[in-house]
This record gives structure tokens, sequence and C-alpha cells, in this order.
């Protein structure tokens, strides 16, 4: 699969040259071989409950309520492994779920706690997160749902509000990351430009549950964002250039190509302004991450360097164990949702692979932090 030419190659453009040619010399240097597929994770899921109907649902119920709730890519759970925990509005649930490296692209930048992507459960009330209009109409628009059947409008609303869940999550994403930057001695130039990051991310959320609650004919929000009292940021700088390789340099990479691509195939304006202006947003957010690389491999060394190697090695890995395309529904269905932004997951499956095969590892190539052993590249060819 092709990724829009135009695009890719302007995004190609801007991370090698937002590093800069001397810094790029600088991190010139051989990476060793590929690293091992990732195991499952665990993650915290949550749905909307009211105290007044009295204690969380039972395993078993929840795994169900999740189901129906998490219905876009990331749906595959495999278990609820945990009571559910009453948090401000919601039920909470460690639960484990297939590697997502193999399901589901990263939707912009995941807050996550010892290594489980955590977002807030849903709410069905209108909670100060629908767009307000903008000057550039990006924000003032509704979709038109005239034409779409229950089940199309009720897959997009959904789809919207994982979506919107995700990009809520990396409002406390950035905000965690301007922490570590400044815990760490980055420039201001880093800092600032996280702040700004998590702004854009507020915006991509109205978005997104604008969007939701458009297509679902009533308002919907997020919940309290489940945090800990002490939130941990990283301890040093090879701990966050392993975050920013993963979160920034790979996952916000290809959700700016991820978003520019629904955008292409998307045909309602209201829809295909918000793409539009999330793909430019994620793709200065891709930026930023390749430059904070950059900075805290200068600073750290070698340390820093081989720990972000093995994110793209890892990446690359992944190419290799990806399962065959699924046979799924095509014809007016599909191209109804991919009209408002909603694509089959195999299509987003294959887009990923490609974003990762024709962007981020040859990015990551040219600037001497991944070398294709003979099994990548050819899984990166045929991506
Ligand atoms: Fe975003
Ligand atoms: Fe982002």
């Amino acid at each position: 699969m092709l990724l829009d030419r135009s695009f890719r190659r302007t995004l190609i453009a801007r991370l090698l040259l937002s590093v800069g040619p001397s810094t790029a010399a600088a991190l010139l240097v051989a990476a060793p071989g590929c690293g091992e597929p990732e195991a499952e994770t665990a993650d915290i899921r949550c749905f909307a409950w009211d105290e007044a109907l009295g204690a969380c649902l039972d395993r078993a119920q929840a795994l169900e309520e999740l189901e129906s709730i998490y219905t876009s890519c990331d749906d595959r759970i495999v278990s609820v492994e945990s009571d559910g925990e009453l948090r401000d509005g919601g039920c909470c649930y460690e639960v484990i779920a297939e590697d997502k490296s193999d399901i589901c692209p990263m939707e912009g930048r995941p807050f996550t706690l010892e290594g489980r992507r955590v977002t807030a459960a849903p709410r069905e009330v209108e909670a100060g997160w629908l767009a307000r209009a903008t000057a550039s109409g990006a924000g003032g628009q509704q979709p038109s749902v005239a034409d779409l059947t229950d089940e199309e409008r009720a897959t997009l609303a959904g789809g919207w509000l994982r979506s919107a869940l995700e990009e809520h999550a990396s409002v406390a994403s950035f905000a965690r990351f301007a922490l570590d930057l400044m815990a760490l001695g980055a420039p201001s130039s880093l800092v600032e430009g996280a702040h700004i990051a998590a702004l854009d991310e507020v915006g991509h959320a109205r978005l997104g549950f604008s969007l939701a609650a458009a297509y679902r004919g009533g308002p919907v929000g997020p919940a309290a964002f489940p945090v800990p009292p002490a939130v941990p940021i990283a301890p040093d700088l090879a701990a966050l250039a392993r975050a920013a390789a993963e979160e920034g340099c790979v996952g916000e990479t290809v959700a700016a190509l991820l978003a520019a691509e629904k955008r292409a195939r998307a045909e309602d304006p209201a829809v295909r302004a918000a793409l539009a202006a999330i793909a430019e947003d994620e793709a200065r957010h891709a930026e930023l991450a390749w430059l904070t690389v950059a900075w805290a491999i200068g600073a750290g060394g070698e340390p820093v360097r081989r720990a972000v190697v093995e994110v793209f090695e890892a990446a690359a890995a992944s190419l290799g164990r990806r399962p065959p395309p699924e046979a799924e529904p095509g014809g007016g269905r599909a191209a109804a949702l991919a009209a408002h932004g909603h694509l089959a997951r195999a299509d987003l499956r294959a887009l990923e692979g490609a974003a990762l095969a024709q962007v981020v590892l040859p990015c990551a190539r040219a600037l001497g932090l991944w070398k294709p052993a003979a099994g990548a590249a050819r899984a990166a060819a045929s991506a």
C-alpha cells in the first residue's frame, strides 16, 4: 500500500530537516540487529457508571460492556483481570489486550502508566469538551448524518469516541512530557513545543468528541482522567528518549500519516476539516519527537542512542510478524464510513505498516538509528 506521495515526502523532509544536517551527522553510527516481539500488555479500560446503580458490573458483564464500547481497531480485549473500581462516574478494570502493534495503530501520543495505556471513561453528558467554532471553521462544522443508517452512525460514533478519548489522553501525556523535559534540563524550545502540543491535543479531543456527539445524536465527553496522585516522570535521558521515540517518532509520525490518509478518503466537509487540522498538528508533534531524540542523544551519548535504536528495531520487527489481511466487508458500507473518516481495521493496519516502512524507518535509517537486517528489509519492502 502506498501512502499519499506528497504528504509522505513532505513529512520525511520536515522530520530530517528539523533535526538538521549537523545533528544528523552526529547520529550517524551503526545500529545493531533486530529486537524481540513485545508480549501482551495490560490496560485500564473504563465505562460510564452511575454510582446510584450500585457496585460495578462483574468481570464477565464488564467484558461484554467494554466490547460494546471499544468497537474500533483496538477492541480485542482478551480478558478482564480485575474487579471494577468506581472512579469519578466510571467503572475501571484492568484488562489484557492483544499486542496492539499487530492490531491497532496508535492514534496520537498515549499516556502510559507502568506500561499500560490509560484513557478516561466516556460520559454521555456535555462535559465541556465539545469544539467551539474557530476562524478556520475546523471546530464549528457538523457532519451530515442524513444519509447514514443507524448502524453506520453507531460505528462512526464509537470510532470517533475512541479517537477522542485517545486525544484526551494525549493532553496528559504532553503535560507529563513537559515535566520530563524540565527535570532533565531540556532547552526551552522543546519545553515550549510540548506545551503547544498539549494545547493542540485539547483541540483534537474537542473535534473528536464533537464528531462522536453528532453521529450518536447526543452529547458525550470524558470522565476525569484516571491518574494516581503521584505520576512518575522519566528518570533519565534514556527513558525520555525511548518514550519520545516510541510515542512520537513512531506513534505520532504514524498518526500524522493516518490522519492525512483518512482526510484524503473522507468526503464530509466537517470530517475533512477536522482531519486536515489533526494531520498538520501531528506532523509537528512528530517533528518535536525527532528533535527531542536528537537532543537527548547529544546530551546523553551512547546509552541513550542504544535505547532509541531498540525502539526502531522493535518497529521493524513488528512489520515481519503482521498477520495476513482479514476479509472485511467492503462495498457501500465501507465507502460510507470512509467518507466520514472511519477506515476498516485491515486498512489501518496496512497504512500503519506503510507508514513505518515508507517514512519512520527510512528517517531512522538516514539518521543512523536503524539498519535493516535481511528479514526486516524484506518485510519493509513488502509493506
Ligand atoms: Fe492528536
Ligand atoms: Fe499528537
